[in-house]
């Protein structure tokens, strides 16, 4: 079992991490909330592989299930009120606690619930998506969509546990898992190079969701999160590199209206354009650069971008919502394990960037 502590404002949680340790969440949860009434906000998609086995580790215990349909398009806040009214139709009160059983978008709904139920309640995460496990569940960022944009209402609500299972992930689509593991990947370049080197070098047993591989490779991801959101719990600063590959990935995001691409490999392709633009800005050498494509491109089936147009992706880059004062903010690599920012680069290196994404993007559809 690894357990990492994140310290917070408020006192700060434990993150535990272990094969099998759905099957004494109970437990757990009692030692982090002690044993009040919980509401198990869970999708009803991870309930149908999982709910047995959470069911059965709450034996004894006193609580209710919410179970419903958690995809992106009921990130909204109807859904939260729905869950809201839900709870307190089902005597719900102030001294409960919410359990989010699911992916980030069951973490991200059922954490805003339990930072507006009557003004906030206490929250565990249970996140059952790669993506959730190494990044979603971890740094107290709640809330959903509207419908002029993503993520735009929301709280910092941090949990009081986050208990990461990750034998979960084995009924996981492997598109879903490839996907978060572009999260692991960025984490790697951030901060780890021996992060990066292991998703490289046991590739294999990775993609094969080896137990130790997969613990090792969670772990490590959420050590890293963890100590930038330490640092930064509002994003004012260090937080933002964690937005590697996000400036482009959000514009492409945007540009294929949400529907083609999954996030992670939005952030893939994002992670190649931020690549190249560091290599244009004079910060990184090629075989780095190289390097990055390479990690990418070999756990992604990267869906073919070849229809678009690089000019209209990068044109969508200052409306990026993290964009500060209409400037575009990227962050960019000076090696691999250490970025940086770079505020407002010429547009022209940004279209290049992104043209460069979507020439790696033809090569890997024809290979
Ligand atoms: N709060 C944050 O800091 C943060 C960070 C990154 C992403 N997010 C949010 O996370 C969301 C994306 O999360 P996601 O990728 O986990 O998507 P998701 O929650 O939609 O889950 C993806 C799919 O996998 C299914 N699923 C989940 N676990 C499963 C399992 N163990 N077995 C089988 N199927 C399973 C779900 O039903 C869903 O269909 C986005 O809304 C994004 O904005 C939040
Ligand atoms: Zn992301």
């Amino acid at each position: 079992m690894t357990r990492i502590r994140v310290s917070a404002p408020g006192g700060g949680y434990d993150v535990a991490i272990e094969a099998g340790s759905l099957a004494r969440a109970g437990e757990s949860i009692a030692a982090a909330v002690g044993r009040r009434r919980l509401f198990v906000i869970a999708d009803a998609t991870v309930w149908s592989f999982l709910g047995g086995r959470l069911s059965a580790a709450l034996q004894g215990r006193e609580w209710t299930l919410l179970k419903t349909d958690l995809g992106e398009r009921r990130k909204r806040l109807s859904t939260v009120e729905e869950l809201c009214s839900a709870m307190h139709a089902a005597g719900a009160d102030r001294g409960c606690a919410v359990v989010a059983f699911g992916g980030g978008v069951a973490g991200d709904v059922a954490g805003f619930v339990a930072a507006c139920y009557m003004r906030g309640v206490d929250v565990v995460q249970i996140p059952t998506t790669l993506l959730a496990q190494v990044d979603a569940s971890v740094g107290g960022k709640t809330g959903v969509n509207l419908a002029s944009g993503k993520n735009l209402a929301g709280a910092f609500h941090q949990p009081r546990l986050v208990l990461i299972d990750p034998a979960t992930l084995d009924t996981l689509p492997d598109r879903e898992y490839r996907a978060g593991l572009q999260e692991v990947i960025k984490h790697g370049i951030i901060r780890s190079a021996a992060l990066f080197d292991f998703v490289n070098d046991r590739r294999e047993a990775v993609l094969a969701r080896d137990p130790a591989a997969v613990e090792h490779i969670v772990a490590e991801s959420v050590r890293i999160k963890a100590a930038v959101v330490a640092e930064d719990e509002r994003e004012a600063g260090l937080r933002r590199i964690l937005n590697f590959g996000h400036t482009l990935g959000h514009a492409l995001e945007a540009e294929t209206a949400y529907r083609r691409l999954l996030h992670g490999e939005a952030v893939a392709y994002g992670m190649i354009a931020a690549g190249r633009l560091s290599e244009l800005r004079g910060r990184l050498d090629a075989a780095s650069r190289e390097r990055i494509e390479a990690a990418v491109g070999g756990c992604i089936a990267m869906p073919s971008l070849a229809d678009l147009s690089a000019r209209s992706i990068a044109a969508r880059v200052g409306g990026d919502k993290k964009a500060v004062g209409g400037k575009a903010r990227f962050v960019l690599a000076d090696a691999i394990g250490k970025v940086g920012d770079d505020l407002d680069p010429p547009a022209e290196l940004v279209v290049a960037a992104a043209e460069h994404a979507l020439q790696v993007s033809r090569r890997m559809a024809a290979a």
